[in-house]
């Protein structure tokens, strides 16, 4: 029976001619007869699937490199994995982008993956996921999210297009680059849901998993990057000699404890990954995850906060610094904001339920008492408050928010539902507007209908963004670091 299942290399039935010669010619024909009978039963009982994902695995070659290189010769591209929730994925998202550029690489726009869908762990504790388990997380995270038509791209948030229309960028979609990469017919960006093409769903999985570095590294092809925070801090233009000690290591106890023997040092990306490197002949470069954070006076995975000699990359870090969201979501926060709320108001972002901050609603909470009764003392009562949080409106009584909400003679209060028109129509808009897929290989630009459901956290962000009186957001929240950001660059007032 074996050999009847591996269908791509069929049994020969001419194979033994010089033998047969001798037998009767009635038996031969028989026997051919009959296996062919066998081949073509076992063909159709066999899953589509199965057929794909067998070819796939007897093909040990990358021939994926060839097909990109043929469609896309001069093209060298950058992939990496996200992580956590959006705030996050912003931050690596600009890292990417400035990554990307120092290495002069098209960078593949990953999409906005589901908060808590892939978690790092902690580099201060030295205990992350190695890149490879990154990537492969994130690359199957966002097969998932096609296969559920809840595909979005970063770039359909975020409002890249001056980055690309000056150059400083040069980016593709990576559903756009899968198919490439895949050697697909059909577009990946351009279907609803991969619910229906079980066969497509496999093949997809098993080309994409081979972006992860588990197969190894594939001269001229693919490079996968396997440093991360717990090794290395890459620099760049630093003045600091390539490869020095960076000033945060494990300590002792530590190393003892863990039996860890990491040393972390500072690199020079271009000078390990650019131009005369190893990496930079290979097509395709992917790196793990590009978070970063300050700690303990250095930073956890990439310090570049200037480039000295390279005018083309320090307007770029000036550039990315802030980037704020597509117009879409700019006009509908400024809308509430202008046309529902039509008054100074205070914002109050308050993260209650995710991870630690379940167990600060005191200090949380205590923040804002502060601020409101300042506010009380010298203002005109009721006061307005933008409430942005994830504890549901049901959850509110018997809490300061419930208290808040009862006093009405002081407290007018104001917060966007899920169900709210002005998310649906918000959501319509994107999807017309299509932003991710405006940018991309030649050829490749085409734009397709898409899906948006979550709007919510963006357009929430966009609201206290324009509250006059006043922010107060969760300590440790990076949401609060964005929205502060966003009133920094005065994104309120710009008109759209
Ligand atoms: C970047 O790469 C392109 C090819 O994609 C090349 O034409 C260009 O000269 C490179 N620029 C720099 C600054 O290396
Ligand atoms: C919110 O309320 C629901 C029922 O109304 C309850 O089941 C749930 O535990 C509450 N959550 C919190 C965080 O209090």
């Amino acid at each position: 029976m074996k050999n009847i299942f591996t269908l791509s290399k069929p049994p020969k039935p001419w194979g033994g001619r010089r033998k047969s010669q001798h037998r009767s010619p009635f038996l031969f024909l028989s026997i051919t007869i009959f296996t062919f009978l066998l081949l073509f039963i076992a063909y159709n009982h066999i899953p589509e699937s199965l057929l794909s994902l067998s070819s796939k695995t007897l093909d040990p070659k990358f021939s994926q490199c060839h097909t990109t290189k043929a469609i896309s010769p001069d093209k060298k591209f950058f992939l990496y994995a996200p992580h956590s929730g959006f705030s996050n994925q912003l931050g690596e998202f600009k890292n990417a982008i400035l990554m990307a550029g120092i290495l002069n690489r098209t960078l593949i726009v990953p999409p906005v993956l589901d908060h808590h869908a892939v978690a790092l762990g902690s580099c201060p504790k030295f205990r992350v996921q190695s890149p490879n388990q990154m990537r492969i997380s994130v690359w199957h995270h966002a097969i998932e999210l096609l296969r559920s038509g809840r595909y979005v791209s970063m770039a359909d948030i975020i409002d890249i297009s001056s980055l690309v229309s000056s150059s400083m960028v040069k980016v593709l979609d990576f559903r756009r680059f899968a198919s490439l990469w895949c050697g697909l017919d059909v577009d990946l960006a351009c279907l609803i849901s991969l619910n229906t093409q079980p066969s497509l769903l496999d093949r997809l999985r098993q080309c994409v998993s081979m972006l992860s570095g588990l197969n190894g590294n594939v001269d001229g092809c693919f490079f996968a990057v396997d440093d991360d925070c717990r090794t290395t801090v890459w620099t760049y233009q630093s003045g600091d000699e390539d490869g020095v000690l960076d000033p945060f290591q494990p300590d002792e106890q530590l190393k003892k404890k863990k039996k860890v023997s990491y040393v972390r040092r500072r690199r020079d990306v271009y000078k390990a990954l650019g131009s005369g490197s190893k990496a930079d002949s290979a097509t395709i470069l992917a790196f793990g995850t590009l978070f970063t954070a300050p700690y303990k006076g250095s930073q956890l995975y990439i310090d570049i906060n200037a480039a000295p000699r390279d005018q083309r990359i320090q307007s770029l870090i000036e550039n990315i610094e802030f980037i704020p969201f597509v117009p879409e979501i700019l006009s509908a926060g400024k809308k509430y904001a202008f046309e529902t709320i039509k008054a100074p108001f205070l914002c109050a972002q308050l993260r209650l339920l995710d991870g630690q901050f379940k167990n600060h609603w005191k200090a949380t909470f205590l923040r804002l008492k502060e601020k409101l009764d300042s506010l009380r003392q010298k203002g005109p009562q009721p006061i307005n408050i933008f409430v942005m949080t994830d504890l549901p409106v049901t959850n509110w009584t018997g809490n300061y928010l419930g208290d808040l909400a009862k006093d009405t003679d002081s407290f007018k209060l104001y917060f966007l539902r899920k169900e709210d028109e002005l998310l649906a129509q918000t959501a319509q808009k994107l999807a017309t507007a299509g932003h991710g897929l405006r940018y991309g290989v030649t050829g490749m630009e085409k734009p397709c209908p898409q899906r948006f459901s979550d709007v919510l956290l963006f357009i929430e962000q966009t609201v206290c963004s324009c509250a006059t009186v006043g922010f107060v957001g969760t300590a440790g929240s990076t949401l609060a670091e964005s929205i502060e950001l966003m009133r920094k660059f005065d994104v309120c007032s710009t008109q759209n």
